[in-house]
C-alpha cells in the first residue's frame, strides 16, 4: 500500500514495484538528493543520515572533493583498460599503499570482490608454499560479502543452507576463541581471514589478545593472516585503520566502502613477498579504472586532510557518551564500538518498529539485528548533528512506548 499523497513519489514507487527486482524490504521513500550529512527525497522531506549509505558517504553526500576530481576525470580519460597502466591508478596504490603501510595494491568495485581476491590469494600462498593447504578459517557471525565464496566464508548461521551447495574450505569458528581457532587449524589450512569489529554481525570487537594469538598461529605456520576492513577501515573506527588500534599487521588488508565516498571502489593489499598472481589468475574489466581511481584518490586525500579519523574518534566519543546519557531513561543498553561503528541493543524485536518512526521523524539509522541499532554516520559529523540525532531518537523512543 502506497501512502505517499506526492503524485511523483506514487508512481515512481509504483514503477518500482513493477520493474525492480525485489532483494530486499525498502520503505516507501524515494531517495533524489543528498548533501553533507542528509539525504532528500521526492516529496521533498530531509533526512539526517547515521546509515551514510552503509558507511559509505565517509566524506558526507555529494562531497565537492569527489564531484571535481569525477568531472576532472571524466573529461580526461573514463577507461583505458585494465590491460594498461593508467596514471590516477599508479597515484592512487602509491598513496594507499604508502598510508596503508602495505606494499601492493589490486583494485575492485565491491568489498566482496576485494574478499574473492584476498581469498584467492590466500589459495594461491597454500599452493605454493604450503603444500596445496586451501582452507579458511573465518568467523562465527562475521560477513564477507554475497558473492557465493564470500557468503561461504560468511558465517551467519541462516546462510548455511542458502545457495547449496557452499564453496568448500571454510570453517568458522567462535569470535575471541582462540582455542578453537587453535584447534581448526590443520595442514590443509592457508590463512585466518577475519573482520576487527564485526559490522553486519551487529558491533562485536576482537579482544586484542586474540588478535595476537591469530598473529601468531599465522606465524607459526605460515598461513597469511587476512584483515576484512571493508567496514572498520578509512577512518571509521577511529583511525586510518583499525588494525592500528591493536598494532598487530596483517599480511592481507581488504577495503571497499568509505574509500570511494559512494564511487564503487574497493582494494585488496597485500605485502611484496605475496606478490603472487601469475597473469589471468586475477582481474577484472573495471580493476583499476580511471574514473574510480580518481574517485578514491580524490577522497582519501581529503580524509587524511580533515582528520576525519580524529573527527571519528572525538565524535564517536560524544555520540557514545550522549547515548549512555540516554540509557538513564530509555531502554538502551550495550552501547558499543569504536569511533563511528556504533551499535546499542534494544528490547528484543524492538529494532525495526524503532528504525521505522526515526525514518518517519528525519533520522536514518539502520537495524541489522532484531534488537541492534547501527550508527555508521558520514566521518564528517558534528556535534550539533548528534544532539538533532538523540533528541529525535528520544522522541522516537516516547512513541515506541506510547505505542505499546
Ligand atoms: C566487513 C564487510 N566485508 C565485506 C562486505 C561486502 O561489501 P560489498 O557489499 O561492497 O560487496 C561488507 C558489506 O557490508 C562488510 O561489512
Amino acid at each position: 500500500m502506497i501512502q505517499t499523497e506526492n503524485t511523483v513519489t506514487k508512481d515512481l514507487l509504483a514503477k518500482a514495484e513493477k520493474s525492480v527486482l525485489f532483494t530486499a524490504r525498502r520503505p516507501e521513500v524515494v531517495m533524489e538528493r543528498g548533501e553533507g550529512m542528509y539525504l532528500w527525497d521526492t516529496d521533498g522531506k530531509a533526512y539526517l543520515d547515521f546509515v551514510g549509505g552503509w558507511a559509505v558517504a565517509s566524506l558526507g553526500h555529494s562531497p565537492a572533493a569527489l564531484r571535481e576530481a569525477l568531472a576532472r576525470q571524466s573529461s580526461t580519460l573514463v577507461h583505458a583498460s585494465p590491460g594498461y597502466y593508467n596514471k590516477p591508478m599508479i597515484e592512487f596504490a602509491e598513496l594507499l599503499t604508502s598510508v596503508s603501510g602495505m606494499d601492493k595494491a589490486f583494485f575492485a568495485s565491491s568489498g566482496a570482490e576485494a574478499n574473492e581476491s584476498a581469498i584467492k590469494l590466500a589459495r594461491k600462498h597454500g599452493a605454493a608454499n604450503l603444500n596445496e593447504a586451501y582452507k579458511i578459517i573465518t568467523l562465527t557471525n562475521g560477513f564477507h560479502g554475497r558473492t557465493l565464496a564470500t557468503m561461504s566464508a560468511t558465517g551467519k548461521a541462516h546462510w548455511e543452507k542458502l545457495f547449496a551447495p557452499k564453496v568448500d574450505g571454510f570453517v568458522h569458528v567462535p569470535l575471541n576463541d582462540l582455542d578453537a581457532c587453535f584447534a581448526a587449524v590443520t595442514n590443509d589450512t592457508c590463512a585466518i581471514m577475519l573482520e576487527l569489529i564485526q559490522g553486519e554481525g551487529g558491533v562485536h570487537e576482537v579482544d586484542e589478545a586474540y588478535l595476537y594469538g591469530l598473529r601468531k598461529i599465522c606465524d607459526m605456520y605460515g598461513m597469511l593472516l587476512i584483515f576484512d576492513e571493508i567496514q572498520t577501515g578509512l577512518g571509521r573506527t577511529g583511525k586510518l585503520f583499525a588494525y592500528e588500534h591493536y598494532g598487530i599487521k596483517p599480511d592481507v588488508l581488504t577495503i571497499g566502502k568509505g574509500i570511494g565516498g559512494g564511487f564503487p571502489l574497493s582494494a585488496m593489499l597485500t605485502m611484496e613477498k605475496y606478490d603472487l598472481f601469475e597473469p589471468g589468475d586475477q582481474g577484472g574489466t573495471y580493476s583499476g579504472a580511471p574514473l574510480a581511481m580518481a574517485a578514491g584518490h580524490a577522497v582519501l586525500q581529503e580524509l587524511l586532510m580533515l582528520d576525519l579519523a580524529g573527527n571519528a574518534m572525538r565524535q564517536g566519543g560524544y555520540l557514545a557518551a550522549k547515548l549512555a546519557e540516554l540509557a538513564g531513561s530509555h531502554p538502551i543498553t550495550n552501547i558499543r564500538g569504536k569511533g563511528l561503528l556504533l551499535a546499542f541493543d534494544v528490547p528484543e524485536g524492538a529494532a525495526a518498529a524503532l528504525s521505522a518512526i526515526c525514518l518517519r521523524e528525519g533520522l536514518l539509522v539502520n537495524a541489522p539485528g532484531p534488537s541492534t541499532i547501527r550508527l555508521v554516520p558520514p566521518l564528517i559529523v558534528a556535534q550539533r548533528h548528534i544532539d538533532d540525532m538523540v533528541r529525535i531518537l528520544q522522541g522516537a523512543f516516547e512513541q515506541l512506548k506510547a505505542a505499546a
